[in-house]
């Protein structure tokens, strides 16, 4: 009986793949940039066309719900009050895709090269939300459904999630599930499928230093002005040992040590300095002292500049000393860390370092926590099977660098793990130039799907 729903199911997928495919170049063709001002009607296009998709499935309830930013979508088809519920979590938003003069085709026009869809968006995570959908689709086009579907889409996460939070506490009946299906994130490789049990948070600063009130020639003033390219460089190496730890005061008083099982867990996934020297492209490797490359990535935090302004950046040659500095800085958190504690860290390490000759400012622009699910989470052990029986081979289970605040915020505020998985690859270049989604992965993962809700009979 399920063996016969499942088989219809992708055998609708595979003679209706043509059709789902031009749908997915719709929505990759609209610059969903939630970042940017400019974008606000793109951001609205891409909402409506995902609320016209959930109707055209069958799905009831769904609205945009408008926020201070961009709405959150919401539909739910609910086939029984007995069986379990699944919310399905997505982003329709998209990183900015500079710099453009990378890209090999333009970054909304989705073309595909050999195996892969390129386009922004294309893996984070328009792909994903695509592949559920397609897989319920294929489901309710050929038979029924024995388990109830939420969505919920929002237009904010790479900004960090601003309006989620009050949703999720305004509309928590509405919302009530068993369990929470999140698939931003991925797969290890394209035989692994994966499930990520951890992710961790992050507090994002903008530091500003200012120094005199405009930019001064730097031979008369040099030696006697301070210099806030100078400061700001000088504090920002502060903030790193030689040892690769973060200095900033209290760091790591909250941080989870791992368990020498996890340890040895941890250590079998392929993560290895050779799996991170082939994807980047780095001549060597870097970071704390005393943890591997995976140890590193998954369960120790870390800080990092994304950018930094100061001085005469055009080409060629100016002497000047800067009024201004600025950089943009992000801490990655592990279990137990508070983004607001962090905060506190920071803006210490600054009181205590910063000289009296420029005045500084500092702004927390978003934090998230770290997550961790509990081991037996409602449906892990379904979607596990899932896996299994599409791939051949047990998913890998892992912790992921990269953070899904709303994650936390599920747990938290609805009371629920998420399953947290995603068929894009470690090679997708999401937010980089060229994103890219690798579409035997891609159809794989609808079919992974199909079985998953399928499996609740
Ligand atoms: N999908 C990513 C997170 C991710 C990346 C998970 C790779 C697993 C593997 C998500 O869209 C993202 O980029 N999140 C931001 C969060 C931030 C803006 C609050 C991140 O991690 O930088
Ligand atoms: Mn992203």
């Amino acid at each position: 009986m399920t063996q016969n729903s499942i088989n219809k199911a992708i055998s609708y997928y595979q003679s209706n793949y043509d059709e789902l495919f031009q749908q997915l170049l719709k929505i990759l063709s609209i610059p969903s940039i939630s970042t940017s001002k400019d974008h606000k009607e793109d951001i609205q296009r891409a909402a409506d066309f995902l609320v016209v998709k959930l109707k055209e499935l069958g799905f009831k309830k769904v609205k945009a719900y408008p926020t201070s930013r961009h709405p959150i979508i919401f539909g739910e088809y609910l086939t029984d009050p007995d069986k379990p519920t699944i919310l399905i979590y997505g982003h329709y938003d998209v990183q900015p895709p500079d710099p453009l003069d990378q890209w090999e085709t333009a970054p909304f026009e989705p073309k595909m090269r050999n195996d892969y869809l390129y386009a922004r968006g294309s893996s984070d995570m328009k792909g994903q939300i695509w592949a559920t959908l397609s897989a319920l689709e294929s489901i309710l086009e050929t038979g029924e459904l024995s388990v109830n579907i939420k969505y919920i889409l929002e237009g904010e996460e790479e900004i960090g999630s601003p309006s989620l939070d009050v949703f999720l506490e305004e509309h928590k009946s509405q919302l009530a599930c068993d369990l929470v299906l999140n698939p931003d994130a991925g797969m290890l490789a394209p035989d692994k499928p994966t499930i990520t049990y951890a992710l961790r948070g992050m507090a994002y600063f903008e530091l500003r230093v200012y120094g005199p009130k405009a930019d001064l020639h730097s031979g008369v003033f040099g030696g006697v002005v301070a210099n806030p390219a100078n400061i700001i460089s000088k504090m920002i190496a502060g903030m790193h040992d030689d040892k690769g730890h973060v200095t900033l005061p209290g760091f790591y008083d909250n941080v989870q040590k791992l368990s020498d099982e996890e340890r040895v867990q941890l250590s079998k996934l392929g993560m290895d300095e050779e799996f991170y020297l082939k994807i980047t492209h780095v001549p060597d490797l870097s970071g704390e002292v005393g943890y591997s490359p995976v140890e590193r990535i998954g369960a120790r935090p870390t800080l990092d500049v994304n950018g930094l302004y100061a001085g005469y950046i055009e080409p060629g040659a100016k002497t000047i000393i800067p009024a201004y500095a600025m950089a943009k800085i992000s801490t990655r958190l592990v279990p137990d860390q508070d983004p607001n504690e962090v905060h506190q860290s920071l803006r210490t390490y600054l009181e205590e370092n910063v000289p009296d000759s420029v005045r500084w400012e500092l702004d927390l622009l978003s934090g998230a926590p770290a997550y961790i699910s509990e081991e037996q989470a409602p449906g892990v052990e379904e979607f596990t099977e899932a896996l299994q029986a599409t791939w051949g081979v047990a998913p890998l289970k892992k912790r992921e660098g990269g953070s899904i605040p709303v994650a936390t915020s599920m747990k938290n505020i609805l009371g629920v793990d998420s399953i947290i998985t995603g068929f894009g690859l470690p090679g997708d270049q999401i937010h980089s130039p060229n994103e890219r989604l690798h579409l035997p992965t891609h159809k794989k993962g609808v079919e992974a799907l199909i079985r998953f809700f399928l499996s609740y009979q």
